[in-house]
């Protein structure tokens, strides 16, 4: 997402500045062009040559350097985003006052483009009403501030202040300016992780689905403009966008209340879940004891999801399964996508040691409708969302 944009990055004096390496690699490694203004009491915290080897442009510092004037008009002109991170509490009370006593105020001041402030600063200072009002002054004139975190702080106290991590940094960037709009005004709902069929209190049947793919997809799908509900099970991912819905299940029973009220909104659905086929009959109402020498539980099945949404299923919509077979591979999946009324079904290998459940590669063949055969080779999750979502692209656009 952050390919071949242009950020200007301020830099203000802060000890968090030593992030502000980390968060230019990662800015760089994202494909974007980063270039770097810091102020003189920067240069304290972080040298000038780190930056300029690690975003591959010159930093600069002073509006006049012996015979030539650096251009702030055009360099904030010239940004997409001007990032400002870490915003010292001086640089914001300069800021919040229209101060121009150097060439990140005078390019900030001289910006056409959004600006972003990481703050970064002591507990104390970061709760003085003073800095409280600035912040505010600072949002009034249109400027979005990056929330600090709670952690522990260079003055060795613990409390709030501390400026975002750089991976934060980057997600909001993405997120609130650089989503694409092939989905603009789409619904997507995307299933994702295991469902825990409860055999007792304290035991239950379940599977290893770390709901990564699921997670890749519903994140792709919203990066290109979606709005998404993410209806998952038991997973330890973090699903970095603050804008995906989550609606958080445990058992199948659960997971298809939630998607049969959500479906009929939706555009897009992809059931990537691991759920359960079989639950037990009757989840005793205390811990079962070790009593016999043999033990049989009776399991009945669960609703399936799936197929309760492509019989739902109107016209506009498109509904995507995933299969996982060890046999006869694509006669199964395509009797799947027949039985299911699904539009595409997603074929995982099982075939591949860098495929499947808790990996972060995948490998998959995708049938559709029409009996035409899509194959990928290994590749990230991530990847493997992005090429899902550019088939479903095309298909929206030929419906529409
Ligand atoms: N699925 C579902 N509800 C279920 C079981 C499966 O929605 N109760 C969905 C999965 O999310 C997946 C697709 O159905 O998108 C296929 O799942 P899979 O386990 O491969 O197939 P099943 O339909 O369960 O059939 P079988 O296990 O016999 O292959």
């Amino acid at each position: 997402m952050l390919q071949g944009k242009k950020i200007l990055l301020g830099i203000t004096g802060s000890i968090a500045a030593y992030k502000s390496i980390f968060l230019v690699r990662l800015l760089v490694t994202k494909g974007a062009d980063v270039r770097i203004v810091i102020t003189p009491s920067a240069k304290d915290f972080v040298s000038a040559i780190t930056l300029a080897t690690l975003s591959k442009n010159k930093v600069v510092i002073q509006l006049a350097d012996e015979d030539t004037w650096a251009n702030h008009v055009m360099l904030g002109r010239w940004a997409d985003v001007m990032l400002i991170a870490p915003l010292s509490c001086n640089s914001l009370a300069k800021m919040a006052h229209g101060i121009c006593d150097n060439l990140l105020l005078a390019c900030y001041l001289s910006a056409t483009c959004p600006v972003v402030v990481a703050p970064a600063m002591d507990e104390d200072m970061w709760h003085h009403p003073t800095a409280k009002k600035n912040i505010e002054l600072l949002k009034t004139f249109g400027n979005s501030v990056i929330p600090v975190a709670k952690g522990e702080l260079a003055s060795g106290l613990f409390g709030e202040g501390r400026m975002a991590e750089p991976e934060e940094i980057v997600t909001y960037l993405e997120e609130r300016y650089f989503r694409k709009n092939d989905l603009i005004g789409k619904k997507a709902l995307v299933t994702a992780g295991p469902t825990y069929e409860a055999i007792d209190p304290v035991r239950f049947i379940g599977n290893h689905s770390s709901g990564k793919m699921g997670i890749a997809l519903a994140e792709a799908l919203y990066m290109h403009g979606a709005e998404v509900e993410l209806v998952c099970g038991a997973i330890n991912t973090t699903i970095i966008y603050r804008g995906i819905n989550v609606t958080h299940v445990t058992t199948a029973e659960e997971m298809y209340s939630a998607c049969v009220s959500y479906f009929p909104a939706s555009d897009i659905a992809i059931m990537t879940a691991a759920v359960a086929d079989y639950k037990p009959a009757i989840a005793a109402p205390q811990k079962i004891k070790k009593t016999e020498d043999s033990f049989k539980l009776e399991l009945v099945k669960t609703k399936d999801i799936l197929k309760a949404l492509g019989s739902l299923k109107k016209d506009k919509q498109l509904l995507v399964g995933f299969a996982l077979e060890t046999n006869n591979e694509k006669e199964n999946t395509l009797k799947k996508l027949k039985e299911k009324n699904a539009d595409m079904i997603v074929l995982n290998s099982m075939n591949d040691a860098e495929a499947g459940f808790g990996k972060e590669t995948n490998k998959v063949t995708i049938f559709d409708k029409a009996m035409i055969e899509y194959s990928f080779e290994v590749k990230s999750k991530k990847l493997v969302a992005k090429d899902i979502v550019d088939l479903l692209i095309k298909k929206v656009n030929d419906e529409a």
